[in-house]
């Protein structure tokens, strides 16, 4: 029996999956590892205690397993941030993250240098500060030093790819993200490299997600217990590596990723250029096809921000009873009634990404009254980050991307509350699948066809990941969802200066 591997270095922990030929899960493991914010609004992390974590993890994932039946490990992880190695491989400053936000400088001079439409044409999208080249010129601005030191600059999951193979290497779906990319022609726009004066040889050699781009060194080996000359494959960035762990590789199947953030993730077959730069457009983790995709950066992280501070007793009872507080806080949530009795919820605890690339943006609650209880409170909740969601949708369906059905996985995905409301807000069949493994899942399986066990990734997501749960909108729900959501995108138009004054007060 030959094995496979997945590697998914997330931004709380990484995890690492073993599955067999089949498709089946044989082992994983998962270990955490710190996230660093030295000053507000910063986040960084080190890539040693990555790679220490990684280790880790494959030697758990090992045990039992003979290291030469593994035909192949493919990698995928947080998208966007900025590892720099000097010319001797070593980590010059802690990696900065996809949700670090210092760079709204950086990227208001890439935007006026390049201009806004020609950053669409050349790379497909425009400057956010999540994205990568805006830490690039942060860093070469504010600490030249460790800028003249750089010899390589990788995305995380390829500072893994180096310490396991000793190459420099990243893939198209991964790279799309750094605004570097010609997402186009998939490779490296020499076009914005020169204008923004950075140097190609800093870069690695980019690959499509399914080739192999190195192989396990004999160091690495040694170390991590995998055998010498192991295939690594290119992998994927980890919603294009999500994507396929729930089989989003055709027409009309969009990924819903409800985690912390929220992640609307559309195949397609042709480059779909969104004019207003509101949503991503990368490549696919699938040879030549590509991907829309919209980021909402409080998803799941909006309810757990209303269960660490206002849900006391229901983590109590919870606790007691030996079940998960959300269990509870969802079925208080479906007492309410649609629209939680006029009651509107915007989740922007964070700023946002997609619809409104705004990181003033803040949470509201509006319309609260003396009726209104916790119960109105939570599905308040559950509706504003579902219509978010839905700004991804609709902005998709104006591109004349096919929406059809929606996977969704994550955390959220364990409600069947949840799920229902998305059907009917966003108009589509919600399914659930049996694959729940994420990202690591799809780059096993890409892995395996890098190795040569499957003739293609479209045809192994096919068969390996099948429905486990279906449910349609009912016209009635969707019509007063419809005018809930039209109130949901008023508030937030009519508020949006009001947050830019808020952060202006002491
Ligand atoms: C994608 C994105 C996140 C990060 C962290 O654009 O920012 O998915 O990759 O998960």
């Amino acid at each position: 029996m030959k094995y496979l591997m997945g590697i998914d270095l997330g931004t709380s922990g990484v995890k690492v999956l073993l599955i067999d030929e089949k498709g089946e899960v044989k082992a994983k493991d998962v270990q955490e590892y710190p996230l660093y914010t030295p000053r507000s609004g910063w986040a960084e992390q080190n890539p040693e205690e990555w790679w220490q974590g990684t280790v880790k993890a494959i030697k758990k994932v090992l045990k039992g397993i003979e290291p030469s039946s593994i035909a192949g490990i493919g990698l995928s992880g947080q998208m966007h941030g900025l590892v720099l190695l000097d010319k001797g491989g070593r980590v010059l400053r802690p990696a900065i993250l996809w949700c670090d936000q210092r760079t709204v400088k950086q990227c208001e001079h890439i935007t006026k240098k390049i201009g806004a439409e020609r950053l669409i044409k050349l790379v497909s999208n425009p400057a956010l500060t999540g994205f990568t080249a805006g830490k690039i010129l942060w860093v070469r601005e504010q600490e030249p030093e460790i800028y003249k030191k750089t010899a390589k600059i990788l995305l995380p999951k390829d500072y893994i790819r180096f310490r396991l193979t000793g190459s420099f290497a990243t893939e198209v779906s991964d790279a799309s993200g750094t605004l570097l990319l010609d997402v186009k022609n998939r490779r490296w726009s020499d076009t914005i490299l020169k204008e923004l004066k950075i140097d190609k040889n800093l870069l690695p050699e980019c690959f499509e997600s399914e080739a192999v781009s190195g192989k396990i060194s004999k160091k690495a080996g040694i170390t991590s217990g995998l055998a010498e000359g192991t295939p690594v494959v290119g992998g994927g960035g980890d919603q294009a590596a999500s994507a396929l762990g729930c089989g989003a590789v055709e027409p009309g199947i969009v990924s819903v990723n409800l985690g912390t953030s929220g992640v609307v993730f559309a195949y397609t077959g042709s480059l779909k250029l969104d004019s207003k730069g509101r949503i991503h457009t990368f490549c696919h983790a699938v040879n030549g096809v590509w991907h829309t995709m919209g980021v909402m950066l409080s998803a799941g992280g909006s309810l757990k921000w209303f269960k660490d501070n206002l849900c006391v007793e229901e983590i109590k009872e919870a606790r007691a009873a030996g079940v998960d507080p959300y269990e509870i806080i969802l079925k208080k949530a479906a007492k309410a009634p649609i629209g939680s009795g006029k009651l509107i919820f915007l989740p922007y605890l964070a700023g946002e990404r997609t619809p409104y690339a705004d990181p003033y943006a803040r949470g509201v609650f509006l319309g609260l009254g003396l009726d209104h209880k916790k119960e109105h409170l939570i599905r308040a909740v559950l509706e504003g980050v579902s219509f978010g969601l839905r700004d991804s949708v609709e902005i998709m369906k104006t591109l004349k991307v096919p929406v059809r059905q929606v996977r969704v996985s994550g955390g959220g995905a364990k409600s069947k509350f949840w799920l229902k409301m998305l059907a009917d807000i966003f108009n589509a069949e919600i399914v659930t699948v049996n694959a729940v493994e994420g990202g690591a899942y799809g780059v096993a399986l890409l892995a395996g066809v890098g190795a040569g066990l499957y003739p293609d990734i479209k045809s192994i997501c096919k068969k390996v990941i099948k429905k486990t749960s279906s449910v349609f909108p009912e016209a009635a729900n969707r019509k007063i969802y419809d005018a809930y959501y039209k109130q949901y995108k008023n508030t937030y138009a009519v508020l949006k200066e009001e947050f830019r004054s808020l952060e202006r007060l002491n």
